[in-house]
């Protein structure tokens, strides 16, 4: 029998894997991956995840409440908070280049306790963000179903806001999404890309036939005056308003950054392409190629998308459910619309899909590394996935859509979000100095000044999230704690070759 290779430096909680390690662990014939993907199907994945609910549903809620026109300012303002993550996470995505996204990345290089940390926070955002975008999809469904005069019971049309309520659509689609992904990853992107082409073409129609409907007169104000904040109190305002005292205010510059840390929400997903690595054909050239790609797309087109809905209609005048398709009904285009919301609908599907696949993977590999349990790990011997994390995730995930709301988990998505990209940049950092000699396919440039400055920005966003986001988080978060001392510290492949 061999010796076991050195497989891990430091002890107790800080103890890391070593990358070495981590690349050999993908190759045990039960618990590895098929490696299918090319750069641009990175490129088709994330475009496929990062265009979704954000910017066809949030975009109107944000101009309409935070930001007026000024709401394409904070598409700009979240892009540059992701393209400095991005700048990080591309460097660790080829340098470990194995299933887990950041989770992977911090056991290399800060230890297995922050490991934990960040995977069950991954967990949070990909779970919820699951959620939310089946339940927004759920939302355009049922307008389009209300087009043809078809309607659901009211009891199972979503949770209502007086009360009880069983979304069966989003419920449904998480179902049937699981099953895909069960069956495997050819089928899934074969798939995905279908449903990108869709979702950009509805996309460029929105900007290019909407451009010819835009008043110059709805652009004044461009940046609303600031005004007392309606939702400003208690621990509904943002924490940075708590902590500071500042006067709460909507509009104004105040505004684009709260509006910034909400659309925060239309970017989630390049981060999600880095949890592809394993099934990357070659994951140091493509990756870096696949994340900073589909990131630049989309902010291009956000913000395109954004100035062109602001000038169509006054921003007070926008609709919260589906703003573009219906600035192109108030302007008198109705058939535009209902494209529009078809697009929608069949584009969040894919949003929907990829974020649950992120999210078996990031569990897949907390179960072959024991700190969840390896049961979980097993690939199928036909399909060659890891089916029973896909379908435990998916049943829960399709509850979770099935009996709750939007606004508030998507907050919530957002801030587990932001914690990640913050230790991602700082693990880019210590990498730098435990392990110079790695080989990087892509390299942060600025070191230590990029990295920094992306923590900085990531922690402005977080600070202004309300503060009950923050709570909610806290105890999320103490939850993981719980767990790992509990089962994962004990159970980790690490402490059969560490001394604790
Ligand atoms: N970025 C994705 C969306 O906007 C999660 O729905």
């Amino acid at each position: 029998m061999q010796e076991p290779r050195n497989r891990s430096a430091g002890g107790g909680y800080f103890r890391t894997k070593s990358i070495e390690q981590s690349i050999q662990d993908t190759e045990e014939p039960d618990h590895a991956l098929t490696r299918s993907l090319s750069a641009l199907d990175l490129t088709v994945f994330g475009v496929g995840v990062i265009i979704g609910t954000g910017i066809f549903v949030l975009t109107g809620a944000v101009a309409k409440e935070n930001a007026g026109p000024a709401v394409a300012l904070a598409f700009v303002t979240a892009g540059v908070v992701c393209a400095l993550a991005a700048l990080c996470y591309a460097e660790f995505a080829s340098t470990v280049p194995v299933a887990g996204s950041a989770y992977t990345f911090s056991y290399a290089s800060l230890g297995e306790l922050p490991a934990w940390i960040i995977g069950w926070d991954l967990m949070l955002e990909m779970a919820l963000g699951t959620a939310v975008v089946a339940v927004g999809w759920s939302g355009y469904v049922r307008s389009l179903m209300d087009n043809a005069d078809w309607h659901l019971p009211n009891g199972l049309q979503g949770a209502a806001a007086d009360g009880f309520g069983f979304d069966l659509l989003a419920f449904l689609l998480v179902l049937v999404l699981t099953a895909i992904l069960v069956l495997g990853m050819k089928l899934s992107a074969r798939v995905t890309a279908l449903v990108v082409a869709i979702k950009v073409t509805v996309v460029l129609l929105v900007i290019i036939a909407g451009a010819f409907f835009i008043e110059g007169s709805n652009y004044s104000p461009f940046i609303p005056e600031a005004t007392g904040s309606i939702a400003g109190s208690g621990l509904d305002a943002p924490l940075i308003q708590l902590m500071f005292g500042y006067e709460p205010t909507t509009f104004g510059v105040q505004g684009i950054f709260t509006a910034a840390s909400v659309v925060f929400f239309a970017f989630i997903g390049f981060d999600i392409v880095a949890t592809a690595a394993e099934e990357t054909r070659n994951p140091q050239r493509d990756m870096p190629r696949g994340i900073l790609g589909s990131l630049l797309i989309c902010t291009v087109l956000y913000v395109a998308v954004s100035i062109v809905v602001t000038g169509m209609q006054n921003y007070t005048q926008l609709s919260v459910d589906a703003p573009l398709a219906d600035a192109f009904k108030a302007t008198g285009h109705p058939i535009y619309g209902g494209f529009i919301s078809f697009g929608a609908a069949v584009g969040l599907t894919t949003v929907c899909m990829i974020l649950l696949l992120g999210q078996t993977r990031v569990f897949f590999a907390m179960s072959r590394d024991g700190l969840l349990p390896r049961f979980f790990s097993r690939v199928h011997p036909q399909f060659a996935t890891p089916y029973r994390s896909t379908v435990l995730l998916g049943c829960v995930v399709a509850v979770i859509a099935g009996f709750t709301s939007i606004e508030e988990l998507a907050e919530l998505v957002n801030i587990g979000t932001l914690f990640a990209f913050v230790v991602v940049a700082l693990g880019v950092i210590i990498l730098r100095r435990t392990r110079p000699d790695l080989p990087r396919a892509f390299r942060t440039p600025w070191v230590p000044v990029l990295p920094i400055a992306s923590v900085c920005a990531s922690l402005w966003l977080m600070l202004n999230l309300p503060a009950e986001t923050w709570v909610r988080f806290g105890a999320w978060m103490i939850a993981g704690f719980v767990i790992y001392f509990v089962y994962g510290r004990a159970h980790s492949r690490m402490s059969a070759t560490t001394k604790l």
